[in-house]
């Protein structure tokens, strides 16, 4: 199908949910990306902070392409190798006692949320209130959408979850306000994405921690864009030497497989009995087997430390423009804000047409999160790139 039919087709038969650019991509290999007239893009959104291993990864490919022809779906009421695999190494690499597989990010969100309402429910408690954040995003389904701060994605759903409040994010202050004795769970990010690249401070996560530990709430950290690698570390957390109780996991689990996962401590997860929680797809073999492979490549300390390491040649890269349309650049690893003094949308485009894919995080911020394979070279060639198109 030519260019013109796919977008066309598009107008007339799918919902129009999603502004794209007028760009048909057909193909990917590592960190490029090939469009319907054969233009190459360096891919610095990597989906949405999805592709870790970039696009097309021979490793991923050949466990993929086995497991398809050998076992695709059977029901969460058998076992399967590649399930109990995945399980394994994330509980033996992160706080968590237990793992409950989902089919992506939000409906992560919902059984955290779940998890820690029954959590509390066993313990002769029945409440349910949640603190969240300003600038939160966790989600597109009401449980998440409820978590999440921007009025634009939660007011025309109304009405969403009660007893939900919003404290301003970093302000333990105003946190300590809204905690209380009532309040079930603490969800937050230890890096926002979606809310423009905000870094908690260590004093912010670990006040937190204290918080729930003295009101009996379950803190929950959402690790679904900054975690598994991104900020040079395997959990964004790790930086703060303090654990939550849940941890929600998605984008780049199986590299762009569909996938999610909460991890919890034992004390949550014998909250939730046989037939309380359960999903149809997920946890299946074939996305299981991409996601061993995933996290056996990121979690290794030398491909960790590169991340680290091409992260902080990005931001320094970023600040040496010098341009005047830069008011900040920050972040963490190679999960990277560049604050800019008007709309980013114009230099999104101007990257695009310059062969470099880029993201926004609101209005005013580029977001820039490459598969986390990249090499010094093509972080210079973006920053070369960027800088042709701030000057
Ligand atoms: C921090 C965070 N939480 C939750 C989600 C929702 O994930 P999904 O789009 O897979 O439902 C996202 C997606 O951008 C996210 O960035």
């Amino acid at each position: 199908m030519d260019k013109q039919t796919i977008i066309a087709d598009e107008a007339r038969y799918m919902m129009q949910t999603y502004r794209r650019a007028d760009v048909v991509l057909e193909r990917g290999e590592g960190v490029y990306l090939f469009d319907s007239d054969g233009r190459r893009y360096l891919d610095f959104m990597a989906g949405i902070a999805v592709a870790a291993l970039g696009h097309a990864d021979p490793a991923v490919t050949a466990a993929v392409a086995e497991q398809a022809a050998t076992l695709t779906h059977v029901s969460n009421l058998f076992y399967t190798a590649p399930q109990v695999g995945l399980a394994r190494r994330l509980v033996t690499h992160s706080f968590a006692d237990r793992v409950f597989l989902t089919n992506s990010g939000a409906e992560a969100i919902e059984g955290a949320l779940k998890f820690a309402r029954k959590w509390a429910r066993e313990r002769g408690v029945g409440k349910h209130e949640i603190v969240a954040f300003g600038g939160s995003f966790h989600g597109r389904t009401m449980g998440a959408l409820s978590i999440t701060y921007k009025a634009a994605y939660r007011d025309p759903f109304a009405p969403l979850l009660p007893g939900v409040c919003f404290a301003p994010f970093n302000d333990l202050d105003a946190a300590r306000a809204m905690i209380t004795d009532d309040t079930c769970a603490v969800v937050v990010e230890p890096v926002q994405g979606e809310g423009g690249i905000h870094t908690a401070t260590p004093e912010f996560l670990r006040g937190l921690r204290e918080l729930c530990n003295q009101h009996e709430a379950r803190l929950i950290f959402d690790e679904i864009q900054c975690g598994l690698g991104r900020t040079g570390r395997l959990w964004a957390h790790e930086a703060h030497g303090i654990t939550p109780d849940i941890m929600t996991l998605a984008k780049p689990l199986a590299n762009g497989l569909p996938i999610g996962a909460i991890l919890l401590t034992e004390d949550v997860a014998a909250a939730v009995g046989y037939g309380e929680h359960g999903s149809t797809f997920a946890g299946g073999p074939v996305v299981c087997r991409a996601a061993e492979v995933v996290f056996d490549r990121v979690s290794d300390p030398a491909f960790l430390a590169a991340v680290a390491e091409n992260g902080e040649r990005l931001q320094r890269g970023l600040r040496d423009l010098n341009s005047p349309r830069v008011v900040e650049v920050r972040g963490a690893g190679l999960l990277v804000g560049v604050e800019l003094d008007g709309p980013a949308a114009p230099v999104i485009a101007a990257a695009r047409a310059r062969g470099l894919l880029v993201i926004n995080a609101g209005e005013t911020i580029l977001r820039i999160a490459p598969p986390l394979i990249v090499t010094r070279e093509h972080v210079d060639e973006a920053v070369a790139i960027l800088g042709e198109c701030l000057s």
